[in-house]
């Protein structure tokens, strides 16, 4: 072998092992840089995860709702105003699975077992109340309102669950719970400056609504106007200085209609008298705003009509009085056909009362109210389904879709009227 040859040899081996060994580096990199790529998207992924509000959630990324009820268990009763008459509770599911998400401004419906102070005998009653934080991750909390009773009416309890709640729901207890549901919640579709009113225990879905927002970090500009005697029933009060001591974008108005000797203008409160239109007027920037509204019928009553007088579009308007009672949004009153009004004929056949229809009343269950009928009613609203009862004959036509699963020769009261004679087992 010449030496030439030779030296082609080695200079060939060199060269196989310099590219092996530059393959298997080039190898090597691959992997590693494949292993950073995937701990940098896992973080990625945590990081879009955690942290986002679950009020941001879209409706597949959230646990989905349960049907029927479902038992939760009380952690926590805190007493929310110096008068002691507003109690949160705060609740976590018993099978520990995760909670879904909610809009806020929704509610939860509660069954419970009461004793009925007249009979003694113990009665299923269906109640919903607003949920009052931002949606979270492993709790609901709900804000109840101790109700007295009114003076001369034995047979009629407005406060019973809520007075059961305050008498009877202690810390480690159970309750049976609807998922949330109803339609008055915070839309979100468009970014317009928000206002809220609440009156007395109406603050509730406005708390739920102002903390979502604010702690999704939102912009929009939130104006809160909350109504209440004084400072002995005055809710969540550090909540909401906290709240606007933390956010520049959060404007809060606190309207005392009775303060007391200790209650200070412009130290405890801002405004003497009601939430009105005036008020509003005076302070709210001229500019486009969406508007709730929670409260007494009174208010509703008033000041609803007033915002729509005021120029507020329709679809601006988003309220809900007492109880919760979702209403259906105002309508311009459609011209009728005029064709001669038929009287029609609503018989309770339990109550053995038979009563003709008036077209002004907003429901059956309204109806039956009105007259004395006992009728089971939760949320007003289609949803819970505590108000239904058997047609024995005639039909009904419903305001709106019923949310509540209805069974076959039934009807839910609170949102359907009569379409012609017909008879209620109630
Ligand atoms: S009261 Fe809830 S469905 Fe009628």
């Amino acid at each position: 072998m010449s030496t030439g040859t030779l030296a082609l040899i080695i200079f060939v081996v060199i060269a196989l092992q310099v590219g092996v060994f530059a393959l298997v580096a080039l190898y090597r990199r691959k992997q590693e840089l494949k292993e950073i790529g995937s701990q940098e998207g896992a973080s990625q992924a945590d990081v879009e995860k955690s942290p986002v509000s679950p009020a941001l959630l879209t409706e597949s990324e959230t646990t989905t709702a349960w049907s029927g009820f479902r038992e939760f268990i009380v952690q926590h009763r805190v007493m929310e105003d110096k008068a002691e008459s507003i109690c949160s509770f705060y609740l976590t599911p018993a099978d520990g699975q995760p909670l879904p998400s909610f809009k806020p401004g929704q509610f939860l419906t509660f069954k419970l077992q009461i004793k009925d102070p007249v009979s003694g005998e113990s009665k299923n009653i269906v109640r919903c109340y607003s949920l009052s934080d931002s949606p979270q991750l492993d709790y609901y909390r709900v804000s109840i309102k101790r109700v007295p009773a009114p003076a001369g009416h034995p047979g009629f309890q407005p406060g019973r669950s809520s007075n059961y709640f305050h008498d009877h729901v202690q810390e480690g207890m159970r309750l049976s719970v609807k998922a949330p549901s109803g339609h008055f919640y915070l839309m979100e579709k468009e970014p317009l400056p928000v206002v809220l009113v609440g009156g007395g225990i109406g603050i509730t879905p406005m708390v739920s609504i102002a903390n979502a927002l604010l702690n999704s970090g939102s912009s929009r500009e939130i104006w809160l106007f909350y109504g209440v005697r004084n400072s002995a029933d005055h809710a969540m009060k550090e909540h909401l200085q906290s709240l606007q001591q933390a956010h520049k974008n959060f404007h809060l108005h606190l309207c005392y209609s009775r303060p007391i000797e200790q209650d200070i203008e412009g130290n405890d409160y801002q405004h003497r008298g009601h939430v009105d239109i005036n008020r509003l007027r005076l302070i709210l920037p001229l500019k486009r705003h969406q508007f709730y509204v929670c409260g007494p019928r009174a208010m509703m009553e008033s000041l609803v009509p007033a915002l729509e007088e005021w120029g507020v579009a329709n679809e601006d308007i988003y309220y809900e009085s007492f109880g919760p009672a979702t209403l259906p949004k105002h309508k311009k009153a459609k011209p009728q056909a005029s064709k001669p009004v038929e009287a029609i004929t609503v018989t309770f056949s339990k109550s053995g009362k038979s009563v003709t229809w008036n077209p002004d009343a907003e429901s059956l269950l309204a109806l039956a109210e009105d007259n004395d009928i006992d009728v089971d009613s939760g949320c007003r609203a289609g949803s819970c389904g505590s108000c239904q009862t058997k047609l024995e004959s005639g039909g009904v036509e419903y305001n709106q879709e019923p949310d509540a699963d209805v069974e076959a020769g039934h009807c839910l009261l609170c949102i359907s009227k009569p379409k012609n004679n017909l008879t209620l087992t109630a």
